[in-house]
């Protein structure tokens, strides 16, 4: 948590992680960092300028989580709510609480202000944001655009991690045509996450239609079942069901599983069997803010074999994450 250095972060980025290189090339790829919400522990979540903070300091890939307004966009906020992260409650105070995301057009959304949370400021020391409004809700055409501006910015590309926050056919046809009509393919630096098997499984059948599958994740717990066989834990309207890995792995090329979680902790059986399964496991969410705790938790979970990190802070990731390599 150092002030910016744009220089020695472009540095180190190339050194490490080569330039314009894929985690789904056939070279085997190192630990990915993926900006959680963009750098959101630094910055508001789920804006250019959060973004483009954790690009600047070597995130492999940023995260738009996304949402539907009232007329059809797909727009990057977390919540199904507006309140949490903008300012809707002061421009919109008419609407008296009712802020849900499908309720407002995007031309409304576009009159907010991202605010920070948690511990999230409105700059960061050294950072001066490219983007004309760095803190407004951006389309996901926007993220994906920007993700483009920002790989030919630093020499190399950068990533993106969609996730469909609604299990709607309208999100699911919204998120491919997009990415295919930006050039995304299954061998592109691109991961599609839902937290509803139902929805990989039927953007998995859309993708085999149109003969474009790019990676999906699916989200939820590292389980096992009674005799300790790994299984992955997804979670619906009754509990948590487990899925054996091989049938994760018939729709998808990854899993996205909750860390420190004494309940559902990540083992290395689990990332193990996953592996075995042709699975790629990432973990959510890294958020220590100390250094030194972060950097023994991020080293915890990448000796048992992880493949990627969902970070708030991504500078933190990134330095473990090339401690670990270097030290290899
Ligand atoms: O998508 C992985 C992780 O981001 C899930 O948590 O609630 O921040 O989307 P959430
Ligand atoms: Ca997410």
């Amino acid at each position: 948590m150092k002030a910016f250095s744009l220089a020695a972060v472009c540095l180190s980025a190339l050194f490490i992680a080569g330039c314009g290189g894929s985690d789904n090339d056939a070279a085997p790829a190192q630990p990915q960092v993926i900006a959680h919400r963009g750098a959101s522990g630094y910055l508001p979540e789920h804006t250019l300028g959060g973004y483009e903070l954790a690009i600047r300091m070597g995130a492999d890939f940023i995260e738009p989580d996304l949402q539907i307004t009232k007329d059809g966009a797909l727009v990057a906020i977390h919540d199904d709510t507006l309140n949490r992260t903008t300012n809707v409650a002061t421009l919109f105070a008419q609407r008296n609480g009712g802020y849900k995301v499908s309720d407002f057009t995007l031309a409304e959304i576009k009159t907010l202000t991202v605010v920070p949370t948690s511990t999230g400021k409105t700059s960061y020391p050294g950072f001066t944001p490219s983007a004309a409004s760095p803190f407004t809700v951006p389309t996901f055409q926007e993220v994906v655009d920007f993700a483009k501006k920002q790989s030919n910015a630093v020499g190399r590309e950068v990533g993106i991690y969609p996730e469909a926050k609604q299990a709607d056919p309208v999100m699911e046809d919204g998120i491919l045509k997009t990415l295919a009509a930006n050039g995304y393919n299954a061998n592109s630096k691109i991961y599609i996450q839902s937290f509803s098997d139902a929805t990989l499984r039927s953007l998995r059948t859309k993708q085999i239609a149109q003969n474009n599958k790019m990676p999906l994740v699916l989200l939820g717990v590292a389980t096992a079942a009674a005799d300790g066989t790994p299984r992955m834990g997804v979670t619906g309207a009754t509990g948590v069901q487990m899925l054996a890995l091989k049938d994760v792995a018939a729709f998808n090329e990854g899993v996205g599983v909750l860390i420190n979680n004494t309940t559902y902790p990540v083992t290395k059986a689990f990332i193990d069997q996953a592996h075995a399964a042709g699975l790629k496991v990432h973990g959510w969410t890294f958020a220590q803010t100390d250094a030194a705790l972060a950097a023994a938790e991020f080293r915890k979970y990448l000796d048992m074999g992880m493949d990627g990190m969902f970070a708030n802070y991504p500078d933190l990731a990134v330095t473990a994450r090339n401690a670990y390599v270097q030290g290899k």
